[in-house]
């Protein structure tokens, strides 16, 4: 899929003051720092248009860049950072988990896991309340620029085994991503264009 326009639309935390455009929607979650801001850079070729940090706690709020003027990318605040008070964790996981069960617009999430760690608690049981609330959602590895190809196997591997012995009858559809390289830039926009492709679809027929 090609990229002809990606813009920021705006910034949020309750989601009925979202885009309100039945237009399909896809957004990105996982740990502080796991790169979702930077996947969202290298999807739309643009630079800075989400902002990065090295530093984990960078975005903040609900994120709507709206792409080819059809569709839009969300780029959400991270989950599992420790320096965040109790009370900025409570209202995060409301909005955030507001956002996952009434956003309609929602047809898939992307969660973000860094390729080098082992599963990670948080994000099992992350995955675990999504598919409870039939939110639907694939992985996506990030960071795949710092292991060698074999080992990344070896990891994705990994990965999947602990999620089918976990709970999951089927491993969700997984992505190997690089934003540093560009790894993984067609797949995905593959795999949205597919699913933008049968929404317009249903909606004309
Ligand atoms: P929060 O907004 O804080 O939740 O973080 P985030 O998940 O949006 O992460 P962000 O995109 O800001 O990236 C965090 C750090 O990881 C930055 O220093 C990025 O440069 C780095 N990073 C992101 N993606 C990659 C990647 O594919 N490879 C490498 N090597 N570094 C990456
Ligand atoms: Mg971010």
């Amino acid at each position: 899929m090609k990229i002809t326009s990606a813009d920021f639309v705006m910034s949020n935390t309750e989601v009925s003051k979202c885009p309100n455009e039945p237009l399909p929607e896809y957004a990105f979650i996982g740990r502080s720092n796991v790169g979702k801001s930077s996947l969202i850079n290298m999807l739309t070729g643009r630079k800075s248009l989400a902002k990065t940090s090295g530093r984990p706690g960078k975005t903040q709020l609900i994120n709507h860049f709206k792409i080819n003027g059809n569709w839009f990318l969300v780029d959400l605040p991270g989950y599992g950072y420790a320096k965040v008070s109790k009370r900025d964790k409570n209202t995060f996981q409301k909005y955030i988990r507001h956002y996952f069960l009434q956003r309609e617009q929602l047809l898939c999430s992307f969660v973000l896991v860094d390729i080098r760690h082992r599963p990670q608690k948080i994000d099992l049981d992350f995955m675990q309340w999504l598919g409870e609330n039939n939110v639907p959602f694939a992985i996506v590895f990030t960071k795949a620029d710092k292991l060698k190809p074999k080992v990344i196997e070896e990891q994705v591997a990994g990965y999947l085994d602990t999620l089918l012995e976990e709970a999951w009858e089927e491993a969700p559809p997984h992505f190997i991503t690089s934003s540093s390289q560009k790894t993984g830039r067609e797949t995905l926009l593959g795999y949205i264009d597919g699913i933008n492709t049968s929404f317009f679809n249903a909606s004309t027929t």
